[in-house]
Formats: structure tokens, C-alpha cells, sequence
């Protein structure tokens, strides 16, 4: 039987992918981010899953803004790393797990959530920037294989974040009859308070953040019932990317443990953070 082992939520700001593949981890801007990943890169070094489900958005990169699904799911083996303007990151290729895309699909319709299929994705910063905060050093592979799961962030209207926690508790649903025997981990990505243009540019809020870092493991009802305006209003524009944390939140168990957390400012334009929960409660 397939067991959920924990469950991660991390910002996917894109220059902490660029500080590692440039050394640049130990300068001053960055050490203090990077020194607050060690305890959960520890824990997790210690508990390798199997397989990762990465709820994530991709920023018009490999997915153009011709076609905007509202959630969407790789079905893939491979996942080549999309080219965003630099080149591709130095990092190995995402390689996927097509049966648990199987599987998921086919219970997500079943209950209702008629997920979009990319047979074929390249997986942008959303991505890759928390697998390498999940694994620093991949060397000539990932640890785990990847099953990446997209939700529209970037285009009016976002899913709602209520309706993001019911995807997350679908997914669960479907994970508790997935017969093969592997350890699954969970990321949620994204976040927290962000916000890229316009007059609020610049934008973070860490006294919304404090509370979404908590009540994330504490009560993930109250967040569900935040609307978009409220998300971007207390969050910034780019800060409604918190609402995939809220798929992992519905993924795991009621109660779960906190092993890590840490939150810093700025990380380039977000409050970038990083909490660690295992699956199994106090
Ligand atoms: C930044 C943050 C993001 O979430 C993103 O997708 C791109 C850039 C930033 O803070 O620079
Ligand atoms: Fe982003």
C-alpha cells in the first residue's frame, strides 16, 4: 500500500534555483535563507520518498497562455527542465511515474475534478527551485520520481483556495487505494506573500504570513475559506500562489507534525518559507 510520509510547502522563488547553481549559497544575501533549509534538508536526507507529488504552477513557460487549465497533471516518464530565458538550470531531468499519473487521473475525474493531461511538459522554476531546496546536490538524478500537478495561479479566475483543499483531499483519497507499496511526499509550492508589478510591487505581509504558517497545519478550513480578493489583497498578486499549499494541507492526514519551519525576508521580490510536516501527528 502506498503511504503518504510527509509533506512539504516551500516558496519557488526562482533566484534561489540561480544562487545554488552559482555558488552564491554562502553569500551574505543568501546564507541566511539557505542556513534555514538545513534542519528539514536533514530530515528529509533521512526520509527519502519514492515518489514526489509537486503541486506547483508553471509562469508561461512551458505552458503558454494559449490554453490555461485550471489543474492539470503530468502523465509523462521524463520531464525535461524548461528554458526561461537562460538556458535550461543545470539540473537533472525530472523523471516521472506514469502509473501514479494514471492512477490519480482516473480517481480525480472519478470524484469530480476533471484534471487536464500534459503527456508532454517542460517544468519550469515552480518546480525544480523546491526539488532543489528538497535535494541540493542530485548529481546525475533525482532522488525520487516526480509526479507534477499544475494549478493555475497566474490568470483570473484562480481556483478557489477551498476548492484547491477538496483537490488535496481527492488526492488523498486516491493515494489511500494506490496498491504499489511506495513512500509518497507531498510538496506544496509557491508563496507566501509576493507581488510582482503593478502599484504594490515589492508587497510582502508577514504578520498574513505568520498566520498562514501556522494555521496551514492548525486549521487549514480557515484558510480555505479565504476568497482570491482576500488572498491577494493580504498575500500580493503573486502571493495567491498559497493557495497550492492547501493541496498538500488536504493531501495529509488531519493531524500532522511540524518538524521544520523557517521564514525569511526577502528572498528577491517574496517572503520565502519553507515548512516540514510529517504525516504521522504527535
Ligand atoms: C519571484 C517569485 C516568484 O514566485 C516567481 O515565480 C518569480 C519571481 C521573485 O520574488 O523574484
Ligand atoms: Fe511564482
Amino acid at each position: 500500500m502506498s503511504e503518504v510520509i510527509w509533506g512539504m510547502v516551500t516558496s519557488h522563488v526562482p533566484s534561489i534555483g540561480a544562487a545554488m547553481d552559482h555558488g552564491k549559497t554562502q553569500d551574505p544575501y543568501w546564507k541566511p535563507l539557505f542556513d534555514g533549509y538545513q534542519p528539514a534538508r536533514e530530515w528529509m536526507a533521512e526520509h527519502r520518498p519514492d515518489v514526489a507529488i509537486v503541486i506547483y504552477n508553471d509562469h508561461a513557460n512551458g505552458v503558454d497562455l494559449d490554453v490555461v487549465p485550471a489543474f492539470a497533471i503530468g502523465t509523462a516518464d521524463r520531464y525535461p527542465v524548461a528554458d526561461e530565458g537562460w538556458g535550461p538550470r543545470p539540473v537533472p531531468e525530472v523523471v516521472g511515474d506514469p502509473d501514479l499519473s494514471q492512477h490519480l487521473i482516473e480517481h480525480l475525474i472519478d470524484d469530480g475534478f476533471d484534471m487536464t493531461l500534459f503527456q508532454e511538459l517542460d517544468v519550469d522554476h515552480g518546480l525544480t527551485v523546491p526539488l532543489s531546496i528538497y535535494c541540493p546536490d542530485p548529481g546525475e538524478a533525482w532522488p525520487c520520481r516526480v509526479v507534477p500537478l499544475l494549478v493555475n495561479v497566474i490568470q483570473y479566475p484562480q481556483p478557489t483556495a477551498a476548492r484547491c483543499y477538496a483537490l488535496g483531499r481527492a488526492i488523498g483519497r486516491a493515494l489511500a487505494s494506490y496498491q504499489p507499496d511506495v513512500k509518497v511526499a507531498i510538496f506544496g509550492t509557491g508563496g507566501m506573500s509576493h507581488q510582482l508589478a503593478g502599484a504594490r510591487a515589492g508587497f510582502v505581509n508577514p504578520k498574513f504570513d505568520a498566520m498562514f504558517l501556522e494555521a496551514i497545519q492548525t486549521d487549514p478550513e480557515r484558510l480555505a475559506a479565504l476568497s482570491r480578493e482576500e488572498l491577494i489583497r493580504q498575500a500580493g498578486s503573486e502571493g495567491i500562489e498559497l493557495i497550492m499549499w492547501l493541496v498538500m494541507r488536504g493531501a495529509m492526514n488531519d493531524e500532522i507534525r511540524r518538524i521544520h519551519e523557517t521564514y525569511h525576508v526577502p528572498a528577491s521580490n517574496t517572503a520565502a518559507a519553507l515548512a516540514l510536516f510529517d504525516n504521522r501527528g504527535d
